[in-house]
């Protein structure tokens, strides 16, 4: 069996490129929910529902186990994922997300005061607040909507991420920790620790280890993951824009496949 990676859409594919990486030998099936991306601006209802779609493509197409690699849909449905889709269509199976992780590790790092950087939607959904405050209950936390740095990102548009950069990060000066709560953050992740003077957390350097020790806690788990290192990669719309975002993330060309969830 597979493990499986979901996204809104294609940013996703620098924390699946990070899981593989880490754990090569492992069938992947990444699936980015092109046709509907972006989710961070959507109500936790829409995301849900699309994130259960998602859920039943890749547990039909035999993933052990799925990591939501987008934090939208991680905060928004993820809970609902676990305590009420996966006993009714999937009980065997299982699904993980990124915010839990993240905000692990910036307690483990000595975060006492952390800035969160994020799509409105996770924003608003308080995931990360209750996250970080369950790891270390007196930890401050900032939150701050970046809704304009996905599209930027997606249309190869950087160089005009540095002045964002500075209107997004304003506010951050008193916090000693950055979570990159987004997908597509960890690839700005650098311009991001040009600017921030103290510890910037993105997720795709903290999901694969994570994973990697959880895997480690669930032999049982681990024995029906299927070890050919293949890989397979899912979008539910494709365009020339699409194939040039994934090809800059994974510095090749991909072989993306269409379907419909
Ligand atoms: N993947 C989303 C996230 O990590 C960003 C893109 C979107 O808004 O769908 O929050």
């Amino acid at each position: 069996m597979k493990i499986g990676v979901f996204d809104s859409g294609l940013g996703g594919l620098a924390i699946a490129q990070a899981i593989a990486d880490r754990m090569p030998q492992y069938d992947y099936l990444y699936l980015g929910d092109t046709k509907r991306v972006p989710y961070g601006s959507r109500s936790q209802e829409t995301i849900h529902q699309f994130t259960a779609e998602a859920l039943d493509f890749l547990f039909d197409n035999d993933c052990r186990l799925v990591v939501i690699a987008c934090n939208t849909a991680s905060a928004e449905s993820l809970r609902k994922s676990q305590q009420e889709y996966l006993p009714k269509h999937f009980p065997e199976r299982r699904i993980l997300g990124v915010i839990i992780p993240t905000a692990e590790a910036a307690v483990e790092s000595g975060a006492k005061k952390v800035g969160v950087l994020a799509t409105l939607s996770t924003v608003e959904s308080g995931a990360y607040v209750r996250e970080l405050q369950r790891c270390s209950p007196d930890v401050k936390v900032i939150q701050k909507p970046a809704p304009l740095l996905v599209p930027i990102i997606e249309n190869d548009g950087l160089k005009y991420v540095e002045p964002m950069l500075d209107d997004y990060l304003e506010g951050f000066e008193e916090t000693d920790s950055l979570i990159l709560g987004c997908t597509h953050y960890c690839l700005i992740k650098d311009k991001v620790r040009a600017r921030f003077k103290g510890t910037v957390i993105s997720s795709d350097e903290v999901v694969p280890l994570k994973l990697q020790d959880y895997l480690n806690r669930h032999p049982e788990m681990e024995t029906e993951l299927s070890k050919s290192a293949k890989r397979q990669y899912c979008v539910t719309d494709l365009t020339s824009g699409y194939a040039s975002f994934a090809r800059r993330i994974a510095n090749k060309d991909l072989p993306l496949e269409v379907v419909k969830i």
